[in-house]
């Protein structure tokens, strides 16, 4: 057997743990060679595929590694026309390949599910620290977003309180606001802002006026989805050429002039960018990538194509990318994390 891997749409913590357990498996179990395609689909849309054979010594040391060893890119899109179609499944056709392990996103899956209607057979292994995988509860790169995003909040309690600030600080995910929400439980949040709930400024401001009467400082975390009762999206750029255009980001900041002048205290945000998606995976992570990728491994030895690695109520399975494509998972509004939040006092904005 031919193998393809490739990594697509944005880097997360824990790639190359996918990466490594996919082919350990697939050289060990059938022997299979093991293709690793460069910058995600891109690597198979231009004139000639760009590939590198992957083997033990490949991934060996690579586990702990953030970022992808293949590299990644989120705007090749071989769905966009025909035309890319076509290039894209020669270019598999010329590989040998008998099949192809995409580790990648909603987006990346949506673009499986369209090759695999073309006859090509896929696998896929949800990768996202937005954590908005539909039918899978866990993606790896989330835990590891989270416990960046907690440092990030405890050191800006320290710096918070010494100024009796507000301190708003702003996690990425998109639609969704995992991130923010376990982030801001385990990073002490007095409020957590979610795109699942439209905040009220006023009551946002409450919150922090009681606090400037004891504690003295506050500290906010909000998701880049939110946005305020009535109020629309922070949109910072369109990327014309990539499958999904909008890039979210600087709610912090515009949450901050709103709030300025309902404050006594002096109001700061921060926006934590990119950090959220580089080093190195944690232990969890680490665990969570080496399952998906093996599990990937064996459904590619199975022949069980066009499905999506999962874990659901903590078991390892497996579902159709038809039910993945085009959606994603924000968290429900009767998530038990978010009674957690309002019974200790965490304000959710609303
Ligand atoms: O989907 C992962 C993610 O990091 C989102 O949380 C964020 O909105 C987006 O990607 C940023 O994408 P880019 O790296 O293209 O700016």
């Amino acid at each position: 057997m031919r193998i393809g891997v490739l990594t697509g749409g944005g880097d997360c913590p824990g790639l190359n743990a996918v990466i490594r357990a996919v082919t350990k498996s697939l050289l060990r179990q059938c022997g299979a060679q093991v293709i690793g395609i460069e910058d995600g689909f891109a690597g198979l849309m231009g004139p000639v595929a760009r590939t590198r054979k992957l083997d033990w010594a490949s991934v060996s040391g690579i586990l702990m590694q953030g970022g992808t060893i293949l590299g990644t890119t989120n705007k090749a899109n071989p769905m966009a026309s025909a035309e890319a179609t076509a290039q894209t499944l020669a270019h598999a056709h010329q590989l040998g390949l008998d099949a192809l392990v995409v580790i990648g996103g909603d987006g990346s899956m949506a673009i499986a599910h369209g090759l695999a209607q073309q006859g090509l057979p896929i696998v896929g292994v949800p990768k996202t620290i937005d954590n908005d995988i539909v039918g899978c509860e866990r993606s790896f790169g989330f835990d590891t977003a989270v416990a960046t995003v907690t440092e990030a909040l405890e050191r800006i309690q320290t710096t918070g309180q010494s100024h009796s600030r507000v301190m708003i600080v702003e996690t990425m995910g998109r639609y969704a606001g995992w991130i923010a929400l376990e982030a801001g439980i385990a990073g002490a949040a007095d409020a957590i802002l979610l795109p699942e709930i439209d905040h009220d400024i006023e009551t946002v401001a409450r919150v922090c006026q009681a606090r400037e009467q004891r504690e003295r400082y506050t500290v906010i975390c909000i998701g880049e989805g939110a946005k305020p009762l009535g109020g629309a999206l922070t949109v910072e750029r369109r990327i014309a050429d990539s499958p999904d255009p909008i890039r979210l980001g600087g709610v912090a900041h515009a949450l901050r002039e709103q709030l300025q002048p309902l404050m006594r205290s002096e109001v700061r945000s921060t926006v934590l960018g990119h950090v959220q998606r580089g080093g190195s995976p944690t232990p969890f992570d680490r665990v969570l990538a080496t399952q998906y990728g093996n599990q990937a491994a064996q459904l590619v030895m199975q022949g069980r194509f066009n499905r999506m690695v999962t874990l659901q109520r903590g078991q390892l399975g497996s579902i159709a990318l038809a039910d993945v494509a085009h959606r994603h998972r924000q968290v429900p509004l009767d998530h038990p994390l978010l009674l957690t939040a309002r019974q200790i006092g965490v304000s959710l904005g609303d």
